[in-house]
């Protein structure tokens, strides 16, 4: 038994921290790398719920063993099936052949087609139990949160949600994996991050999720698959943000974002930005999307209410890096927003055109008329700047004290 490994009762994590990908999903940079978290529960039988990354099986084994010895594995619980959680069940199989793995309907499948393991399985419908001794177990099928299979553990006896993807972050866990032992400062951008880019297009199923645990539940622990394990008041504040964003609920607050080749563009940028801040609006981003990548660019777009796009125009289409965001923007079905755009060109412009059509599908509430730059700025298109800068402070300052 190692105590170091323990979250409550008899449940331990087993979780191992990935410090060499660059890229989560071959797509989203992870600076404070990433954690794969899954908990045994060393009762009167043993359940492993969720498995690891498989280049990290080796020291997830040896994790295992450091709290249960040789005892055998009763149970294999898998609330989701992506590879960062499921890459393991092979060989947990081959070194406990006679483990149960416990799954929905919609999980049998993906195991037998990632990973062409089958037998002893138990299916599960939503409110199922199982017994451990101690410790009770509840399912929950929680389907698109944000895969079909996802379905989420709850442990009855003292409070636990092992809730899969929901309620993660990037970020390893270093040192401690309970939120109490550790400086969680870091964590919530990551969050914020995390579900934007992941989750973010699953807003409808995050809340009928929420919902239904909200209806059901007293959650004392959370322990999702990855980041820290989340405890006392962390429990309220992390559903909270989840919440929020599967909203699309945002702050006061303005992203701009464009594209430049040669700083013309950037200019109009500046201009709207000054005049932002010189209408008192405080939270102002800019990224040039040459630079930021775009899942903070995302993520600034969960957080804030609004949203200001800029492109050059580029063999008579939007500048590829605005093209991209865009379509990632409609990728996650990004609602609420307040809208603003701009664009330029030196012989026939095309980019404010393209932009209208965006925002006309996005139905997002446009501030005020688009602005179009040929060439260079003028004292003309620095004041038609300025006043879509305004305009946008003034839509969002109607929103206060309401
Ligand atoms: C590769 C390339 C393609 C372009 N295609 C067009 C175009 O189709 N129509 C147009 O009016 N201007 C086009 N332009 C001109 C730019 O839109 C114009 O120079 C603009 O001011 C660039 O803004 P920037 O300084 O922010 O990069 C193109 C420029 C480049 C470099
Ligand atoms: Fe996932
Ligand atoms: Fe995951």
């Amino acid at each position: 038994m190692n105590p170091k490994s323990i979250v409550k009762g008899k449940i331990h994590y087993v979780g191992v921290n990935d410090r060499t990908k660059h890229l989560f999903e071959a797509i989203w940079p992870i600076p404070y790398g990433v954690s794969y978290n899954s908990y045994l529960i060393d009762d009167e039988v043993v359940a492993l719920v969720d498995t690891v990354d498989v280049c990290y099986f080796e020291v997830y084994l040896r994790k295992i063993r450091s709290v249960i010895g040789e005892r055998p594995i009763q149970y294999l619980i898998i609330n989701h099936m992506e590879p960062d959680h499921s890459g393991s069940i092979r060989l947990i199989k081959e070194h406990y052949p006679n483990i149960t793995i416990v799954g929905n309907k919609q999980t049998f499948g993906m195991i037998e087609g990632f990973y062409g393991v089958h037998g002893n399985c138990m299916q599960v419908v939503d409110g199922d139990c199982l017994d451990l001794g101690y410790h009770k177990l509840r399912f929950y099928l929680t389907p698109m949160v944000h895969w079909p299979e996802t379905m989420m553990t709850f442990d009855h006896t003292d409070g636990v949600l092992f809730s899969g993807d929901a309620f993660g972050c990037f970020g390893t866990v270093d040192g401690g994996f309970m939120d109490s032992c550790i400086n969680t400062d870091h964590y919530w951008g990551e969050m914020t991050r995390y579900y934007s880019n992941i989750v973010g297009k699953y807003g409808t199923p995050v809340q009928k999720a929420l919902n239904k645990l909200n209806s059901l539940l007293t959650i004392e622990v959370l322990c999702s698959t990855h980041g820290p394990v989340w405890t006392d008041d962390n429990v309220c504040k992390v559903i909270e943000v989840y919440d929020r964003l599967s909203r699309y609920d945002a702050d006061e607050g303005v992203v701009i974002a464009y594209g430049s080749m040669y700083g013309n563009t950037e200019q109009m940028a500046e201009a709207i930005a000054a005049e932002l801040s010189a209408q008192g609006i405080r939270n102002i981003v800019m990224h040039n999307l040459s630079k930021s990548h775009q899942s903070y660019v995302i993520s600034d777009i969960f957080k804030y209410k609004g949203l200001i796009v800029g492109s050059p125009t580029y063999n008579t289409q939007l500048f590829p890096a605005v093209e991209e965001l865009l379509s990632k923007i409609s990728g996650r079905d990004v609602k609420g927003r307040y809208f603003g755009y701009f664009g330029s060109f030196a012989w026939a412009g095309t980019a404010v055109k393209h932009l209208t059509e965006f925002a006309e599908k996005s139905k997002f509430e446009v501030v005020s008329a688009p602005v179009d730059m040929k060439c260079g700025m003028s004292d003309a298109v620095y004041e038609q700047c300025e006043a879509l800068g305004a305009a946008m402070a003034a839509r969002l300052k109607q929103d206060r004290n309401g």
